[in-house]
């Protein structure tokens, strides 16, 4: 496949252009510096330039107290961005991934958020990511919405690489015990991406690890016990203690139906996932 990632150079955007490429794709990636997702005008010029078969969108500002912050810079890449990719692809003829999020929905329920559920995002970040997904799919019918949270991978900024890199200097470290997400492996995701591009199934699918789910302490202790290091050098906080400016749904545990109702199997469970980041990727 011909396949342009946008946001190349973060952490999903990395996985997956390794994965793509090492599978023999044609892969043309913009990073952040090559390709401003909300400059529409660029935007048709490099899709049209291109021509490629699949347009997957792994840029974002994925500063979640950033966004809350500024608002406008936020609607303008989270919401305007994806809608730009969606015209330009609709008019190349290309399917288009975007990736959305976990923070979408208010946390309030129990257990996992499948697509059944009702979107009410609380952060800026939420509701921009949210509408980005709507812009997209109003854009074009080939767009194709993958809701994911709590990443952790080999590049780019992501809370495990740091947890580690601090623990491995012998700094005590701060984990959120009261937040509940599902882990997802950058490179796992990376392979489902993929899969959905050549599957061109237009729809919202929530792709995660899986596994029961995982709040940032219980992550956190497993990958120290991958890692080798003492439980004792973790401090267990309350995640409203660290008074941070975005508010976080306290559960944003996802499932997908539509995954399993296409038959797509599984991702590995997140346990098995990060054994492999921490003994052979990090
Ligand atoms: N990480 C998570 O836990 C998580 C959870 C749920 C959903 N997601 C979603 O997953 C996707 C990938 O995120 P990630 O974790 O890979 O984040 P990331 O490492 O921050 O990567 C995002 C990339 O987008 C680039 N970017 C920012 N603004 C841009 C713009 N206007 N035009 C083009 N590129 C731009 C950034 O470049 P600069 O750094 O140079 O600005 C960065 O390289 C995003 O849609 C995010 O919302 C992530």
């Amino acid at each position: 496949m011909k396949i342009l990632i946008t946001g190349a150079r973060g952490l999903v955007g990395r996985a997956l252009e390794e994965h793509c490429s090492a599978g023999g794709d044609e892969v043309l990636s913009y990073d952040h510096q090559s390709l401003d997702i909300a400059d529409a005008r660029a935007v048709h010029s490099a899709i049209e330039h291109e021509r490629p078969d699949a347009v997957i969108n792994c840029a974002a500002w994925t500063d979640v107290d950033g966004c809350e912050t500024n608002a406008e810079k936020a609607r303008v890449v989270n919401s305007l961005g994806p809608q730009n990719l969606a015209r330009a692809s609709r008019k190349a003829g290309a399917v288009l991934i975007t990736i959305s999020t976990d923070y979408v929905f208010d946390g309030r329920k129990e257990g996992f958020y499948t697509q059944r559920d009702q979107p009410v995002p609380i952060s800026v970040y939420g509701r921009y990511k949210l509408e980005g997904e709507r812009r997209a799919q109003e854009e074009h019918a080939r767009t194709i919405v993958v809701r994911t949270g709590y990443i952790f991978g080999p590049h780019g900024r992501n809370f495990l690489s740091n947890v580690i890199v601090r623990a491995a200097r012998g700094e005590k470290l701060k984990a959120i015990y009261d937040y509940w997400g599902t882990p997802t492996y950058a490179r796992d995701l990376a392979v489902r991406l993929r899969e959905l591009a050549v599957l061109d199934l237009p729809g919202v699918y929530h792709v995660v690890n899986s596994g029961a789910g995982a709040t940032f302490e219980t992550f956190t202790l497993e990958a120290f016990r991958l890692a080798g290091f003492s439980r004792d050098m973790l401090e267990v906080v309350a995640g409203d203690s660290l008074g941070r400016p975005a508010p976080r749904p306290r559960n944003s545990r996802l499932r997908c139906l539509l995954s399993e109702a296409v038959g797509l199997s599984p991702l590995p469970p997140w346990q098995e996932s990060l054994a492999h980041f921490v003994t052979r990727d990090w």
